[in-house]
């Protein structure tokens, strides 16, 4: 069923394992992101950027994709369809009435209390109708689609900024940045364990792992132990997916049947999105 973030990460926060958000790009990733779930038994979050959502012909067409291929392949887990760094309140309330059931709303460009006053106004928007509401603080490096922030423009969150936009927006979920980047890293990734660790004893909320690509087992499961309930997944599959048309099209030039090399890209990111489900510990969860 499609339901909210709320639950399914306050239940992961409590027995101490991370649902993950995979993010969608085309059919493809979406058939692959639900089969996986529904194959791990493991609670889904379906993220989609602003520019996934524009490549893919708008929010209800995503919203229509997922629940068509829910039907079609009896998906019994919990699915979420969240919208991936919300860039104002208008995209997040667009969002919600093409049937999306979770969002974020990324102020973390603003200062802070601009920050908080957008994210309390979506807040109230989305739970009046059931939708959880992420809201994000500091900058995390990298680029994801219309998402850029260059290394000397990343900056950790600050505690106790966290725990007053936390207390006073009510969001369901936080992101603080604190090291991760979007995309590749260069060299290893230096989390904030420190600062981390604070913020969830402080706050109490479960955290948000945004730039799972890349991060080490050893990292990933200190993270869940200091709070993160929920950890984002977009380019590890997009690479497995690039790779798998490499081989294909290196190995046969001739083709020219897309199924013929999205197929195996389609089961290059499955594979990727299962190995993500049992490393977060959300497998048989659901
Ligand atoms: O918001 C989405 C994620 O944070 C994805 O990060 O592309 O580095 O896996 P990633
Ligand atoms: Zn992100």
């Amino acid at each position: 069923p499609l339901v909210s973030m709320k639950e399914m990460l306050e239940k992961a926060k409590a027995e101490n394992y991370a649902v993950g958000q995979y993010n969608l790009n085309n059919m493809e990733f979406t058939q692959a992101i639900l089969q996986a779930a529904e194959e791990e038994k493991s609670p889904l979050i379906c993220g989609v950027s602003e520019g996934a959502a524009r490549y893919m012909g708008g929010f209800k067409t995503v919203v229509n994709l997922v629940e068509s291929l829910m039907e079609e392949y009896n998906v019994t887990v919990p699915v979420a369809i969240h919208l991936d760094h919300g860039s104002s309140f208008e995209k997040c309330v667009q969002a919600i009435n093409a049937g999306f059931t979770s969002v974020m709303i990324d102020g973390s460009h603003y200062p802070l209390e601009e920050n908080i006053a957008l994210t309390k106004k979506v807040v109230e928007v989305a739970h009046a109708v059931g939708v959880s509401v992420e809201a994000e603080l500091g900058r995390i490096g990298g680029q994801e689609d219309d998402v850029i922030v260059d290394d000397a423009e990343a900056a950790y969150a600050i505690p106790s900024e966290c725990d007053q936009l936390i207390r006073e927006t009510g969001v369901d979920c936080f992101a603080p940045a604190l090291g991760s980047v979007h995309g590749p890293y260069k060299g290893e990734p230096n989390l904030g364990f420190d600062r981390m660790q604070e913020i969830s004893e402080l706050t109490g909320v479960p955290l948000v792992l945004h730039g799972g690509t890349g991060i080490p087992t050893k990292d990933v499961k200190k993270a869940i132990t200091f709070g993160h309930a929920k950890i984002n997944v977009n380019t590890e599959s997009q690479i497995s997916a690039s790779k798998a048309v490499r081989e294909v099209l290196a190995e046969k030039p001739e083709l020219y049947d897309p199924r013929k090399y999205l197929g195996p890209a389609r089961e290059a990111i499955k594979e990727t999105v299962k190995g993500k489900m049992r490393e977060f510990g959300s497998s048989n969860k659901a």
